[in-house]
């Protein structure tokens, strides 16, 4: 079985990574810093025994997402488990400043997630068999003034991938949403919040669990899911005059 973690420079992905390894497989590790993806790569060879490579994966270069594909494939078999653990939050603010922040915000978010989900989704329908795993986030649930940029992404990466477990159900191929709530991660560093937050190992381990469970939508922590159902179920008209 070979594993393919996209991102992986994320303590999230890390975690991921150690997980399917530990589980004796293969795994591949991408990430825009090829230099610290071989480190990750190195760790979970020694450590697990297992055969571990590194590559380049920038979000943004869609032209190379396909051959990215075929070079793990070449190296290591058919990818069976793929893991887009890869974000970019950008800055509210800035965002709202220059079209160009929102602009990468939404590309790396959506438009690259779309990218790779569509190569892979090509590969493992061939075969009738893998399971695709794409890290969202409850900000992709309703849209807040203070990130909608970003949320707005991670809504659209959301629904995407409800259309794609939908399509590829019959094909014999599985989709996971896992939507995450506040994890101790860099993306997070420095925000503060009166809700608990998770740490990366614990996000880490319920999604590589519930992607074994072929869970289609995981909320992690699970109370997130009954927070953003009151959220949603807030009327536009009340909802708007919040500051949330
Ligand atoms: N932490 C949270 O509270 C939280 C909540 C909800 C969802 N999430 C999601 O969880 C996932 C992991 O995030 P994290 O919390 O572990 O944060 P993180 O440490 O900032 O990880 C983000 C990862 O995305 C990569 N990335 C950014 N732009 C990229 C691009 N253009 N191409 C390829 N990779 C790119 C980063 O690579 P570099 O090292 O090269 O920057 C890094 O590996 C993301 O999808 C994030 O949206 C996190």
């Amino acid at each position: 079985m070979t594993t393919l973690v996209l991102g992986a420079t994320s303590r999230i992905a890390q975690q991921i990574a150690q997980r399917y390894a530990e589980s004796g497989d293969k795994v591949f590790v991408a990430a825009r810093d090829v230099e610290e993806a071989e480190r990750i790569a190195a760790d979970l060879a020694v450590r697990h025994q297992v055969k571990a490579l590194a590559g380049r994966f920038d979000a943004l270069a869609t032209d190379d997402h396909s051959g990215l594909i075929d070079h793990v494939e070449a190296e290591l078999g058919p990818v069976t488990t793929a893991i887009l653990a890869f974000g970019d939050m950008g800055d509210q603010d800035r965002s709202q400043e220059s079209f160009a922040d929102a602009k990468r915000v939404i590309d790396v978010n959506y438009t690259g997630a779309v990218s790779i989900c569509e190569a892979l989704a090509a590969k493992m329908t061939s075969r009738g068999a893998g399971t695709i795993v794409g890290v969202g986030s409850v900000a992709g649930d309703r849209g807040r003034k203070s990130n909608y940029i970003y949320g707005s992404a991670k809504g659209a990466f959301g629904l995407y991938l409800q259309g794609l477990r939908n399509r590829l159900h019959s094909e014999g191929v599985h989709v996971m949403t896992a939507k995450l709530g506040f994890v101790d991660t860099r993306m997070t560093y420095g925000m503060a919040t009166k809700i608990p937050v998770a740490s990366p190992e614990a996000a880490s381990a319920a999604i590589f669990e519930a992607a074994r469970r072929r869970v289609d939508v995981l909320y992690y922590p699970s109370f997130w899911r009954a927070i953003m159902g009151v959220i949603k179920g807030i009327p536009e008209k009340a909802f708007k005059r919040l500051s949330l």
